[in-house]
């Protein structure tokens, strides 16, 4: 029997505490990343879905991993990197965390008007500086403005083999739509327009490419 490819995507928003009762996120609701984690299962791979806080069910077939802020998606998909074929990180993950984590309710009265932030790592660049050979890594880029260029220099800073760009500003698409309008780049120079459509048939159209 041929051993199965592993697929290991992450999902969903990371969450930023900044005290028990508040956090910084974003409207990422996972569904590109659990279609994917779906179209995987049912092209036979065996799927690891790493999903921030949603409010999707499983996607039959696949292990959940729950997590909620980027430091614990970063410590899971590390764990279950070594093992992976493919990766996806579809995870909106917080670029930013507030330096000071109170731990107990801050009172209105004494709540920072300014705020200090501290970096968090960029998961799917310390995963691609790991990466063995034939390991293949695939990143999103949410884009509102000078699109094509930001997503080509995160394809190149993150080491990626291609990068999904997706216009979140455009009406109709991107988070939280059922639909998405993606254009696939990848590191040998091509760009492929998957055009707009659901996001069960771009995970498809994103899988057959990537993983031909
Ligand atoms: O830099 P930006 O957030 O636009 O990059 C998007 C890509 O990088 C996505 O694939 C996202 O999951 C990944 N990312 C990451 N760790 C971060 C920020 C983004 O892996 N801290």
């Amino acid at each position: 029997m041929t051993k199965k490819i592993r697929c290991l995507i992450s999902a969903g928003p990371t969450r930023e505490w900044i005290d028990p009762v508040r956090f910084v996120s974003n409207p990422s609701t996972g569904k590109m990343g659990y279609a994917l984690a779906e179209e995987a299962v049912a092209r036979g791979f065996e799927v690891d879905l790493v999903s921030g806080p949603v409010s999707l069910s499983a996607p039959p077939g696949a292990r959940v991993h729950h997590v909620v802020t980027a430091a614990e998606m970063e410590k899971k998909m590390k764990e279950l990197f070594e093992k992976a074929h493919l990766v996806i990180m579809a995870a909106a993950v917080c670029d930013h965390r507030p330096k000071r984590q109170w731990r107990e309710k801050l009172k209105k009265d004494d709540f920072p008007k300014d705020f200090e932030w501290v970096k968090n790592n960029d998961i799917v660049q310390g995963l691609s500086a790991a990466r063995k050979n034939g390991q293949k890594i695939i990143g999103f880029a949410a884009e509102t403005t000078n699109s094509m260029a930001h997503a080509v220099e995160k394809l190149a800073s993150k080491g990626l083999d291609w990068i999904a760009l997706n216009e979140v500003s455009r009406e109709g698409s991107g988070f939280a739509s059922d639909f998405n309008d993606v254009t696939l780049l990848s590191r040998a120079g091509e760009t492929i327009a998957l055009g707009r459509d659901t996001k069960k048939k771009t995970a498809r159209k994103i899988l057959e490419r990537v993983w031909p």
